[in-house]
Formats: structure tokens, sequence, C-alpha cells
């Protein structure tokens, strides 16, 4: 029996992840697409994921914990037992606690919360799978725009998103040798499926960040996923492929503390 490519996507019922999923899916990976509370959001994907013909097990946690990153290890290592054809391909982290908060108002449990969440789980997620994956693998990190310019009403936020990407670079070493490929993503604005995309203000708001205007879909994040999982990439490491409408530039029409202060 051929060997069959599994990826597992964090965060997979939030508006990019979901993308991620389905792209990866009709490219026929199977999915350990792991979420938080939506249950019926988590359901929602397994079906769409199934009737592409492709399986996909869904897992509830919570990654700012210990336990929640062993709930997703378990979860692959269960499926590797019971069919040991499967080959673990990918790892996207996805999952984020999005935007904020700011200098003036961060406690310390909003600190360590983000960067649990988007930082530290990331790197323990890929620790762990690494040990899984063969030759070939890919890891693909999902940064932010906001990482490369100041926006001091999100500053924890773009703090994580950083370090995701200083990690992204010494990972990449790290498990070279493994031929496992370590990269980032840097979406700009995305249409996740927020009212704030609906709102005429916040949108203008947002597209002011963009050289080419606008605001990114969640299929621009996905394509970006299937290069670098794919053997299109292979030389392709360390890298930070950026998918922001040029909103890294420095573009900025409109200022404002943060999107949150609009809506
Ligand atoms: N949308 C944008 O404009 C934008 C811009 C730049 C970068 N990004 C990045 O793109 C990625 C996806 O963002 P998105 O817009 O798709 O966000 P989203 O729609 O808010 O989805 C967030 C996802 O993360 C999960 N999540 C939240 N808290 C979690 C926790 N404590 N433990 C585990 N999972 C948790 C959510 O699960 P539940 O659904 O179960 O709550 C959901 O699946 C993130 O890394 C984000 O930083 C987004």
């Amino acid at each position: 029996m051929s060997d069959r490519p599994l990826a597992v996507v964090t965060g997979a019922t939030g508006g990019i992840g979901r993308r991620i999923c389905l792209s990866l899916a009709e490219s026929g990976y199977d999915l350990v697409a792991q979420f938080h509370v939506d249950a019926e959001g988590a359901a929602s994907l397994e079906a769409a994921v199934t009737s592409l013909g492709c399986r996909c097990r869904t897992v509830a946690a919570d990654l700012s914990s210990g336990a929640g990153i062993d709930a997703v290890v378990q979860a692959v290592d269960d499926g590797i037992g019971r069919d040991e054809t499967i080959r673990v391909r990918a790892l996207v982290n996805n999952a984020a606690k999005l935007l904020g908060p700011s200098f003036d108002t961060a406690t310390l449990d909003d600190f360590d919360a983000y960067f649990a969440i988007n930082t530290r789980a990331a790197f323990f997620l890929a620790q762990r799978l690494v040990r899984v994956m063969p030759a070939g693998a890919s890891i693909v990190n999902i940064s932010s725009a906001s990482a490369h310019f100041s926006s001091p009403g999100d500053i924890v936020y773009a703090m994580s998103k950083a370090a995701v990407e200083s990690m992204t670079a010494n990972m990449a070493e790290a498990v070279a040798s493994r031929g496992v490929r370590v990269n980032a993503i840097v979406p700009g604005f995305t249409n996740n499926g927020h009212p704030a995309f609906d709102d005429e203000r916040t949108r203008t708001y947002m597209s002011s960040f963009s050289v080419l205007g606008g605001v990114s879909d969640p299929a621009h994040v996905a394509a970006a996923v299937l290069f670098l999982v794919s053997d299109a990439s292979a030389r392709t490491t360390g890298s930070i492929l950026d998918v922001s409408g040029g909103s890294t530039l420095g573009a900025r029409g409109v200022r404002a503390h943060s999107v949150r202060d609009l809506l």
C-alpha cells in the first residue's frame, strides 16, 4: 500500500485554517485538524474534508497549555498506530490569539497567553512532531505583517509573531539534517469571516496597509502553504513568504492605535 500524506493544521476552524485544510485535502492530504472551542466548525470541516475523499481527525485542544499540545501529538500518534502507511508530511502552525493587547493595558496573563498560544505551542508541536516526519516534510508557521511595523495597540500579538519568525530561522537549521524544511508565511489583513471585514470604515483602514490595496483572502495564504509543503519549494527553508499585499512595505494612509479601535 502506498504512503498516505498527513498534514497537522492548528487553528483549523478559523477563517484561514479552514481554507488551508481544504486546500491540503484537495491535494490529497489526510488531516489532523486542531480547534479550540468551535465544535460546530470542526464538524463542518470534517464533513467537507471527508467529501473530498480524505480522512480528517479533529482535535479539541487549548494550545495555551501543555495538555493541549499533548492532545494534538496523541491524535497524530493514534493515527499512525492505526495505519502505519501514514506519513506526517506537514505541520501548519496557524492557531493564534489575534490582535492586542496594547502597551498601556497588557497584563502578565495577557503576555503569557499570547506567547503560549502563538509561539510556545508552535515550537513544541514542531519539536514533538518532527520526530515522526520523514525527509521532505515541511513545517509552516503562520506569522503576521504586524511583526514588521509598529502597532502599539497590538504590541504583544506583534511581538509573539516576531518571535515566530525568529523561531522559523533557528528551527530551519536545527532540523535541516533530517531533511525537514521550516518556513513562515506573512499574511496581512485577511478576510477570516469576522464582521470587521464587512464594516466600510474598518475595511478602508485595513486596505490602507497594502500597496496593492484591499485585503487578502484565506486562499492566498493557503496557496503559499501548498507551495511550501510541496517539492516545488524543495530548496526553500528558513524563509519568510509575504502574502500581505505589500503591507510590510510601509504604505499606510490612515493611522490608528489598533484596528480594534475602529470597531
Ligand atoms: N486574519 C488576518 O487578518 C490575519 C492577518 C495576519 C496574520 N494572521 C494569522 O493567520 C492565522 C489564522 O488567523 P485567522 O484570521 O484564521 O484567525 P481566526 O479566524 O480567529 O481563527 C483562530 C483559530 O485559532 C484557534 N484558537 C484560538 N485560541 C486558541 C487556543 N487557546 N488554543 C488553540 N486554538 C486556539 C481558533 O479555534 P476556535 O475556532 O475553536 O476558537 C481558530 O481555529 C493566525 O496565526 C493569525 O495570527 C491573520
